[in-house]
């Protein structure tokens, strides 16, 4: 369509009214003159209301159906609203948290999820979806690292294209699909100090080798919107930063798509110490090409006021309203504004029996096992006198604060799970953070009855997520009071974690015989956790993020750069080295790791030549052989070191991974090939290249527990 016309007859107010996007809860409650932002009150008048371009945070055929109707009605130029809102994993049908779903290593899991998601919350009358979520993260403080993929920027990138797929498909216009909105760009998640909305300092160096490939990986994929971040990025907020903002991501990756401000975050840039007042916030944000504003109004206030002297152009206006014109347009919205809201498929397709199935698949596939001493899983069905004891024994609460329609009372229980494979005794022994001494004796007393003990522990949904940073990054006290009462029984125990971070387990480590982390599972997590301890399913997880031994290590990830004095095994105990001289630097489960139900040999790690020439490859393989008792899938990953380049280069960096499925006995060759398109880095001169010189290539099922291979690289003679 051409839009000249429509933006010529469009006013100034018109336009800004275009740009701003207020709380939904406006169009649907009985009172259309104040409206409270998230942490400040705004005075919306009808004026914006009724013209505004799109509204977040409202879902529901019926309801939407009825808010389009009505604006279209009192609307000027009856351009049609569009719908927002955090669809982060999964719409009702909710599916594990993301650093649950990149624990499975499974692109296809997340663009399943996804696809469930949008074709959910399509009917319900949503367009656009703010996930994927692309920040990297290292700091399990954060509450964040739960929206998150991890600490690895390879990863990552493929996980953000995979949930750009599954939302947004080949056309957005298509039935069931919905634009998708990446963030927080860029580097949110090195907030210092794991603190919320707190400042991030990140070399040009860091922010290209680590943080800025997995948004560029959404963009690649055809990621329709940007979202900013709330942090200052090395002293310039993300919202008002015109280098990261037009710099790289409109000029350098050429993205011509709509920036979305983050809830109130121009309005934020004066808390930032960037503008003096709130017209100087509009000023800074239009100038960085924010086209759109969330919830505060400072565009629509001010914007007048601004161009008259001459601080921004209504050319930037008239870009930024023809970039959301142009969305609703793809979405399809001006044939038909109503898109895919279906109050009958509504009704069918939400929670229906496949989408619960997959939910269960899913989070089986999300679980990762920590630990699993004397093969004590998965337990057999004919195993009598299990007690199942803990704050998430029965709790239906097994979904993060971002559920968006998830409901608890739909969500199965680990209780409801078990009790259909186990003959079960249940007790709660406590609550997440408080409990009383009756409570815990009667879970005591029944762990005494018992031969075995699940003890399903973690972290409220309100401890992790948005605005939930923690200082100390331990189960709850009563929880570990709790967990030493039942490990004084000397009675093997299973703990199933549920929690938002990784966390610093402490002496459930070191006592427990098993331990499941499971995240917040979603919808079905109770069934996922049942079919795993009984070997329904075979845990397959890796981990996407380090878990510390303690929260001194913290950051601890595994990419980490070598140091002039790297510290040698944990041999000799070398004083001149980089280490702390009261706990290890290695992290008690690095990434990648994760157990199965049998074991695996790693053997004849091989290179085909020990010279890649520029523009050829080399080949490595490895003989894996299943040498357990039990089938299980391996997930084979490939790494490798530069050993020395224009600038320091990470210990390793992961450059692949295969998985294979083999039955007790069997063993298969796998082979990967290792490319110089692989060694490219961002060279000190901000070329994108790989340098002649040393490599070494490793093989391996984590992080730790890796075979090397040495290769080097050079120019053809
Ligand atoms: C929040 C979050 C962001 C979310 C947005 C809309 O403050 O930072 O991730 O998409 O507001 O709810």
């Amino acid at each position: 369509m051409d839009f000249s016309k429509l933006i010529k007859e469009m006013t100034l107010s018109d336009k800004l009214a275009q740009m701003s996007q207020l709380l939904g809860d406006y169009y649907v409650s009985d009172d259309y003159t104040k409206l409270m932002g998230l942490s400040y009150g705004f005075d919306v008048s009808e004026e914006l209301a009724w013209n505004a371009g799109s509204i977040l945070g409202i879902t529901g055929a019926a309801k939407l159906k009825k808010v389009q109707e009505e604006y279209l009605k009192r609307s000027r130029h009856k351009i049609p609203l569009m719908f927002m809102h955090d669809v982060i994993h999964g719409f009702r049908t909710i599916f594990p948290s993301p650093l649950g779903l990149a624990c499975s290593w499974d692109f296809n899991v997340v663009e399943e999820a996804a696809s469930i998601a949008a074709k959910e919350a399509s009917v319900s009358g949503l367009h656009v979806t703010f996930s994927p979520m692309a920040d990297l993260v290292r700091d399990p403080r954060w509450g964040r690292v739960i929206e998150s993929t991890g600490e690895d920027p390879y990863l990552n990138s493929l996980y953000a294209k995979a949930f750009v797929k599954g939302y947004q498909g080949e056309n957005i216009k298509d039935e069931f699909k919905l634009a998708a909105c990446v963030k927080h760009f860029a580097g949110y998640g090195a907030s210092e100090a794991g603190r919320d909305y707190n400042t991030t300092d990140i070399s040009n160096y860091s922010l290209r080798q680590f943080h800025l490939p997995a948004y560029y990986a959404a963009i690649e994929q055809g990621c329709k919107m940007v979202m900013t971040g709330f942090n200052s990025l090395n002293g310039i907020p993300c919202t008002g930063n015109k280098d990261l903002l037009k710099g790289i991501l409109r000029d350098e990756w050429g993205f011509d798509g709509i920036v979305i401000s983050d809830c109130t975050s121009v309005y934020e840039l004066m808390m930032h110490g960037y503008a003096e007042d709130a017209k100087e916030s509009c000023e800074k944000a239009i100038n960085a090409a924010v086209d759109i504003e969330m919830l505060s109004t400072t565009y629509f206030e001010n914007a007048l006021k601004s161009i008259e002297e001459g601080k921004i152009k209504i050319e930037q206006i008239d870009e930024a309203v023809l970039r959301i014109l142009k969305l609703k347009e793809e979405l399809g919205l001006f044939e038909n504004p109503y898109k895919d809201i279906d109050e009958q498929k509504e009704k069918e397709i939400l929670l229906c029996k496949e989408h619960r199935e997959a939910a269960r698949k899913i989070a089986a596939k999300s679980i990762v096992l920590l630990k699993n001493k004397d093969k004590i899983l998965p337990l057999s069905k004919m195993q009598k006198n299990i007690a199942l004891i803990g704050p998430y024994a029965q709790s239906k609460e097994l979904l993060d604060i971002w559920k968006c329609e998830g409901r608890e009372e739909e969500v199965v229980s680990i209780y409801e799970g078990l009790k259909q494979k186990l003959d079960i005794t249940v007790s709660s022994g406590c609550g997440i953070n408080i409990g009383t001494a009756e409570e815990m004796d009667r879970a005591v007393n029944s762990a005494k009855e018992s031969d075995i003990i699940i003890l399903a522990l973690g972290e409220h949904s309100d401890m992790s997520a948005e605005a939930g940073s923690r200082g100390y990054i331990t189960l709850p006290k009563i929880q570990r009071e709790l967990a030493e009462k039942i490990f004084e029984l000397g009675k093997p125990v299973i703990v199933v974690l549920i929690n938002g971070r990784p966390l610093e387990l402490g002496e459930i480590a070191q006592k427990a015989h098993a331990i499941i982390e499971a995240w917040f599972p979603g919808t079905e997590g109770g069934n996922a956790i049942a079919d795993i301890l009984v070997g329904d399913e075979y845990p397959l997880g890796r981990l996407t993020m380090s878990f510390p031994v303690t929260i001194g290590q913290v950051p601890v990830y595994y990419n980490a750069f070598p140091t002039g004095r790297p510290k040698r095994k944990d041999s000799n105990p070398e004083r001149f080295v980089s280490r702390y001289i009261d706990i290890p630097n290695a992290p008690l489960y690095p990434f990648g790791y994760g157990l199965t139900y049998t074991e695996f040999e790693y053997n004849n790690v091989s290179l085909s030549s020990k010279t890649l020439i520029k523009d050829s490859l080399i080949n490595i393989k490895v003989n894996i052989k299943n040498i357990g008792e039990r089938a299980g899938i391996e997930t084979i990953q490939l790494y490798i070191q530069d050993m020395a380049g224009s600038i320091a280069r990470p210990i390793l960096e992961l450059k692949g991974f295969k998985k294979v499925q083999l039955k007790p006995g069997e063993e298969t060759e796998v082979q990967f090939e290792i490319t110089e398109d692989m060694l490219k880095f961002n060279t000190y001169d901000n070329g994108f290249a790989a340098e002649n010189g040393r490599f070494t290539a490793y093989i391996g099922k984590n992080a730790a527990e890796l075979i090397k291979a040495e290769f080097e690289l050079k120019a053809a003679n």
